[in-house]
């Protein structure tokens, strides 16, 4: 249990900046996540935090400690990777045994705190059996014992469930939040995949190229993309260009193309462009001759492509200017539209959100 402050940090290979000056503070117990696309260094910024990667500048400290000078089995962390990292010619349980093995730690003690990382991962049983004779899964569960067995202040994991099947990466998920939450540790995890962020984490760090692009809950990282690089990257949004033409009441009239959007006042003044997020799921089709709510906005467009998944139905449509809007109907009992067709859709204007050009 131990906040982790980064200060500074930065990491170069040759040509290229791998981790650029960042600056992160992760609190005590936290679930902290670093998210983004292949190659912007999470793996390079968590491996730094672990030890096996030495910083060209910036301090890491584990509450007052500062650690980045330690070597990395002074650090107390107890690293997940996504290959899992088992050594094959030992069992289970020596498998788990192996951190405490090589801190010495007395032979009675290591077994009783074996079977209680065993326990914790629901692999007691498993005790005697070989790496080739456990499944992705339970192979996953070995390494995050092998991480816990030595009781880390920090715990680290490197896309721990990419090589899983999609049902059990969404089990193993719920398991990682589960046991963090009941240990109270402070753990940090990357991930590229958005979903598994904005499911499992307290906050979330965006990055992009070696820096951050915004820190927050998901909620916030979600609803209030702080760039149009961050709307995009967290699922799908319609991502739309405009002009400010004024006020209308307490909203900002925006021209795009040729459909006028009204968004929630933000300080922008009348002429100036504007990038906005209107997510998909904002979106609700009006029936003919129903009103829209009280303030909502109102726009047209027309259908390209109309896919009915069950729970939700997905459409493509292109409002006048031809600017493709990407709709999706959560439990709206309307039939799924056919290309052509005119759709009448309405939003409320705080779903639209304003992130900065970066
Ligand atoms: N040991 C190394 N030698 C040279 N370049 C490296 C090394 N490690 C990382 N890099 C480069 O640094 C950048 C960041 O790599 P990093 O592995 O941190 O990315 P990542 O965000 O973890 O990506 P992924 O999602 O693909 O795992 C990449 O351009 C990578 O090629
Ligand atoms: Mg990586």
């Amino acid at each position: 249990m131990t906040a982790v402050a980064i200060e500074g940090v930065s990491r170069a290979f040759g040509a290229v900046q791998a981790v650029a000056a960042i600056s992160l503070d992760i609190r005590d117990g936290e679930f902290f996540t670093l998210l983004g696309p292949s190659g912007c260094g999470k793996t390079t910024l968590l491996r730094m935090i672990a030890g096996f990667c030495e910083l060209d500048c910036g301090v890491i400290r584990f509450g007052d400690k500062r650690i980045d000078t330690l070597a990395a089995h002074r650090r107390n962390t107890g690293m997940v990777f996504q290959n899992y990292a088992i050594f094959p010619n030992l069992n289970v349980g020596a498998n788990v045994a192996y951190g405490l093995r090589a801190r010495k730690v007395a032979t009675a003690r290591i077994a009783e705190r074996v079977r209680s990382a065993l326990k914790l991962v629901h692999l007691e049983d498993y005790e005697a059996r070989w790496p080739h004779q456990l499944s992705g899964g339970q192979l996953q569960r070995v390494a995050i014992a092998r991480a816990l067995v030595i009781e880390p202040e920090v715990l680290l994991l490197d896309e721990p469930l990419s090589n899983l099947d999609a049902q059990l990466r969404v089990e193993m998920r719920g398991e990682i939040r589960q046991l963090q939450q009941s240990l109270g540790i402070t753990a940090i995890y990357v991930t590229h995949d958005q979903e598994e962020a904005l499911a499992i984490s307290d906050r979330i760090a965006v990055m992009r190229a070696g820096r951050l692009e915004q820190v927050g809950t998901p909620d916030s990282i979600y609803r209030n993309s702080a760039t149009p690089f961050v709307a995009q990257f967290m699922g799908i949004t319609n991502l739309l260009e405009g002009k400010v033409l004024g006020h209308e009441g307490a909203h900002l009239v925006v021209e795009a193309g040729a459909t006028r959007f009204r968004i929630e006042s933000v300080a922008i003044a009348p002429g100036e462009a504007i990038t906005f997020s209107l997510r998909p799921e904002a979106l609700r089709v009006l029936g003919a001759g129903e009103a829209p709510p009280p303030d909502w906005g109102v726009i047209e467009a027309q259908v390209a492509r109309a896919e009915f998944l069950g729970t939700l139905t997905r459409i493509e449509a292109h409002l006048p200017d031809a600017t493709m809007l990407r709709i999706a109907l959560l439990d709206q009992t309307i039939e799924t539209p056919a290309a052509g067709q005119t759709l009448s859709l309405c939003y409320d204007p705080r779903r639209v959100s304003v992130p900065e050009r970066s």
